[in-house]
């Protein structure tokens, strides 16, 4: 399968198997029109860091049930946001989500600045956070990598170079795969696969939409992908 191929392979399985999130906007809505509300896809994405989608969602209802908008989070008692964060550790990413917020209502008015480039910008927001705002939330076709990425990738060219070396690699095969149109649905279908389907053990290829294409299924290597350099 060509790369274009490829991802509309996974858009069709997204659009019938995606997760349902409380930050995402469904299939029907989408075809509506209706976008994700970057606020929400900010807060969700930092939130995810190192916390699992289970654990989430809990607290993003929390949240944007109290601070319903980014001006609301960043008139908020820095307490308040604190005690909300409670339980999700890492308590530099709540000070940093403060900042974030705040820089917000101070340096653009309210509103999100639409680009990576200019998300990057924003304190807390490194390079996999902007390119994961700028595509769900306005369309950028911006490459969204996390491990679940970095495993799809590897497995998918059957790249047998280990982590962390393997990177660029994997990264340039993540961009090569990611579609001008639908680049948020793309790269919340990538890690959805990952999450669901392609996972570390026991990957569930029977019922993967890629799997014609999967070099390392070809090959049989998939469940060890992608490589480890040893410690
Ligand atoms: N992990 C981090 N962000 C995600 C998203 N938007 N969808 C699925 N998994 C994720």
């Amino acid at each position: 399968m060509r790369d274009e191929e490829l991802s509309a392979a996974l858009l069709r399985w997204y659009d019938a198997n995606a997760r349902v999130m409380p930050w995402r906007v469904g299939p029907e809505a989408r075809r509506s029109g209706q976008r994700p509300d970057p606020y929400g896809v900010w807060l969700s994405e930092v939130m995810l860091q190192q916390t699992t989608v289970a654990a989430v969602r809990d607290y993003f209802r929390r949240f944007t049930e109290r601070w319903p908008t980014v001006g609301d989070l960043a008139a908020a008692e820095d307490g308040q946001v604190m005690a909300e964060w409670a339980g999700l550790g890492y308590y530099a990413r709540a000070r940093n989500l403060l900042k974030c917020a705040r820089a917000v209502v101070s340096d653009h008015g309210g509103r999100f600045p639409e680009t990576a480039a200019a998300l990057r910008a924003l304190p807390g927001v490194g390079p996999y956070t902007a390119a994961a705002i700028a595509a769900i939330a306005f369309d950028e076709p911006a490459t969204v990598v996390d491990g679940n990425v970095e495993r799809v990738v590897a497995r998918l060219f059957a790249v047998e170079t280990p982590l962390p070396a393997a990177k660029p690699e994997l990264t340039a095969h993540a961009a090569a795969l990611t579609p001008r149109t639908r680049p948020g649905d793309h790269a919340q279908a990538m890690m959805d696969l990952g999450a669901t389907i392609c996972t570390p053990r026991n990957p569930a290829c029977g019922i993967c939409p890629l799997v014609t294409a999967c070099r390392a299924r070809a090959a049989g290597i998939a469940a060890r992908l992608p490589a480890k350099a040893p410690k």
